[in-house]
């Protein structure tokens, strides 16, 4: 099974780990309720899960392996043009574990979309699940957001909220928030194939209207 298809939207998608995500929406592409074409997956870790699960779905990979690029900026160049080559019009992070450069995020501007495990601006960066457990927070959860340079800091589009109860470990909230990124990341990826979601001007524009506050979705 290959998932490109050229009379669709064109997309990439950056990777670091298991790919749960990725798998939820190659599920969603097979059936139709994404309407993109997945045309290469590359992960910065060799070691990735996501790499096996987009090999078997006989999607491109390419692994840019951080860890070999003693600069940087070259590490952050060859990713670009690995993208740039694709021509993509959507950019999908499904746990892409890496700071992605200025010069990235203003050349795709408006074509890049991750799924953060926090309900931000609460927690960006690392750790979000114990950390809001620290913190003694009563709700935490995940959300999906446009990329600019600002880590983490782009407009939101829809979140995913749980309630944090007294017998939550970090590993429990993990599994219940990723349950609702799997909602809430194919609902944004189908909107944004559709037309239906843009950023523009560094705002939200769904079906033609800022959103003013991300859309929510609460856990059952
Ligand atoms: C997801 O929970 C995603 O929110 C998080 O990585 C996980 C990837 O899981 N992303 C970030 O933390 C990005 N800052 P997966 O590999 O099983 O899809």
């Amino acid at each position: 099974m290959t998932l490109a298809d050229d009379s669709l939207m064109r997309a990439v998608c950056l990777l670091s780990g298991t790919g749960t995500n990725l798998q939820v929406i190659l599920e969603n592409i097979a059936t139709g309720n994404i309407p993109i074409s997945l045309n290469a997956v590359i992960s910065d870790n060799p070691m990735a899960k996501g790499i096996e699960k987009a090999d078997t779905s006989g999607i491109t990979t390419k692994v840019i392996d951080y860890k070999l690029y003693d600069e940087q900026s070259i590490y952050h160049d060859q990713l670009k043009q690995s993208v740039l080559i694709e021509n993509p019009d959507l950019i999908i992070l499904a746990g892409y574990m890496r700071i992605l450069s200025d010069d990235f995020c203003e050349t795709f501007r408006g074509k890049i979309i991750n799924i953060h495990p926090s309900l931000l601006p609460a927690y960006k960066g690392l750790n979000t699940h114990q950390r809001a457990l620290e913190a003694k927070e009563t709700h935490h959860g995940t959300s999906v957001h446009f990329v600019i340079p600002e880590l983490d800091g782009g407009p939101i589009v829809i979140q995913y909220r749980i309630k944090i109860h007294s017998s939550d470990t970090a590993d429990t909230l993990k599994k219940r928030v990723q349950e609702g990124e799997y909602q809430i990341y194919s609902k944004a990826l189908k909107w944004f194939a559709l037309d239906q979601l843009k950023m523009k001007n560094d705002k939200v524009m769904f079906h033609g209207d800022h959103l003013d506050k991300p859309i929510l979705i609460e856990e059952n």
